[in-house]
């Protein structure tokens, strides 16, 4: 008898940590060129990135060729998922196709451009074991052709997104976020949400972290956010 007693009262006094609402989970995946590509010849790569800026008359980018051609670690869309997985503790991915895409920036453009017109979807080499288990999904994806990454398609069609909550991060050139969300969100379930998306334009991602903890802030997400930017940069 005292037994039963006793497992009432542990059950009772279980209850109001059972009542709290559990955090949500959150995944930050995201795709960014650098971790796409095998770099021969890094020097030519970076030139051929700065020559695309001239011809487009970009030329806060081409001020600084090395961080903004994103040819190298980390990318920029990479730099942007830092940010979001330090401020909400999620779990960072990082989507990766099977054939790595050209250095050469003309190059990786061609190829973009033919996956585009044919719609493709590249393999993925990288996959989420448990994308059940999240209910909040940060997606980061470059603005490439005016659109997203035919690869971002590729996993956003390999899980199942309804109910879940996806909230889209760009990093652009001159073209700012384009049709990249837009295209991305057309390959998602109707029941899924699409939160208001930030995007940062190349030559401001190395000082972007405000910026990104602003826009979180408006997010009006359902967990508190972790140490600031304002405090400790
Ligand atoms: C294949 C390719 C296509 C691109 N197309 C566009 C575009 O249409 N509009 C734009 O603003 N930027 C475009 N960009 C520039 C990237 O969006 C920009 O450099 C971005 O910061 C790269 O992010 P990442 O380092 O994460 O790949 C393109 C870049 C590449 C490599």
């Amino acid at each position: 008898m005292r037994s039963i007693f006793a497992l009432l009262a542990s059950f009772l006094l279980a209850l109001p940590a059972c009542a709290q609402e559990a955090e949500p989970s959150v995944l930050i995946a995201y795709f960014t060129w650098a971790e796409n590509t095998v770099i021969e010849d890094e020097a030519a790569s970076l030139a051929s990135a700065l020559a695309h800026y001239d011809n487009m008359g970009d030329s806060r980018s081409g001020v600084d060729a090395t961080s903004s051609a994103s040819l190298l670690m980390p990318g920029n869309t990479a730099m942007m998922a830092s940010h979001i997985q330090r401020l909400t503790g999620g779990e960072l991915f990082s989507i990766r196709v099977e054939q790595p895409y050209p250095s050469n920036y003309d190059d990786c453009l061609d190829r973009a451009a033919n996956e585009l017109d044919d719609n493709a979807r590249p393999a993925l080499s990288t996959h989420v074991e448990n994308m059940e288990d999240y209910d909040i999904v940060f997606l980061g994806m470059p603005n490439w052709w005016y659109s997203c990454p035919m690869a971002v398609l590729t996993f956003v069609e390999e899980y199942d997104f309804s109910g879940k909550t996806v909230i889209p991060f760009v990093a652009h050139g001159t073209g700012g976020i384009s049709g990249s969300v837009r295209d991305m969100s057309a390959s998602l379930p109707q029941d899924c949400t699409v939160l208001a998306p930030i995007g940062v334009y190349r030559p401001e991602i190395p000082t972007c972290g405000p910026a990104v903890e602003e826009w979180l802030k408006t997010l009006d997400l359902p967990f508190a956010l972790n140490d600031s930017f304002e405090v400790t940069e």
